[in-house]
């Protein structure tokens, strides 16, 4: 595919069809993606891929407790898990939360997950001393994981990056036998989509891109 039409439309698929991706398309896929930038070329990433169901289904169990606060924060008004504002619901509501089948379900039936991590000890976390969270250290890895899915869109796969099972990082570390400085940026459910999108819904590029300052005109053609 062209490069803005694989841009376009690479969506974050959950429904997939039931035929395998065998090793060699992931090593192909592989192969492009790991050209990617990251600070200082570091290229801290790891790949764990995963096709055991009791392996699955630890996944979910790690991805259902945020899932319940991302769900109820969401039915509350909020933006979930933002760092900044402080959330209203109380944690019998969250636990009452149910969490829809489409927050778990692609990484029981996805023919197999991607689970992509990154090492902390090469990744220069330039904001870490900062009074807010951290996001430089993400640049290191999302490139990776962005580029992994692009070389999907092309090869006529697809995935969804989900991170809510990272809220249980210690462990998805203790399950998949991954080191402690070593983080986890994305559980990618992959596979063939069943549907292809082609519409994806963005913020037009006035609404985002200003001149000079943060209050400054609005970018035109
Ligand atoms: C950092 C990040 C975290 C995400 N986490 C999840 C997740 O945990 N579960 C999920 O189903 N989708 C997750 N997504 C997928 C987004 O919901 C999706 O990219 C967005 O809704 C746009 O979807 P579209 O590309 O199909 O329009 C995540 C995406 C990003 C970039």
């Amino acid at each position: 595919m062209e490069l803005y039409g694989v841009m376009h439309t690479t969506f974050a698929a959950r429904e997939f069809t039931s035929d395998p991706v065998p090793d060699a398309t992931l090593f192909r896929i592989l192969e492009h993606a790991r050209f990617a930038p990251s600070g200082g070329n570091r290229q801290g990433w790891h790949v764990i891929v995963v096709r055991d169901r009791q392996t699955r289904e630890a996944l979910v169990a790690c991805t259902e407790p945020a899932a319940k606060r991302y769900i109820a924060q969401v039915q509350a008004g909020e933006s979930p898990w933002n760092s900044i504002d402080p959330t209203r619901v109380d944690a019998a509501t969250v636990e009452r939360t149910p969490v829809p089948a489409r927050l778990t379900e692609p990484l029981l039936h996805a023919p197999v997950v991607l689970v992509v991590c990154v090492d902390l000890k090469v990744v220069a976390s330039i904001d870490q001393h900062l009074s807010r969270v951290g996001v430089i250290s993400g640049a290191s890895i999302y490139p990776f994981v962005w580029y992994i899915l692009l070389a999907a869109r092309h090869e006529g796969y697809g995935g969804t990056i989900t991170t809510l099972a990272v809220a249980q990082e210690p462990q998805l570390q203790a399950l998949l036998g991954i080191p402690k400085h070593v983080a986890i940026g994305a559980v990618i459910p992959f596979g063939k989509p069943v549907k292809q999108l082609t519409r994806l819904t963005r913020k037009a590029v006035p609404e985002f891109a200003r001149l000079e300052r943060w209050d400054g005109a609005p970018l035109t053609q």
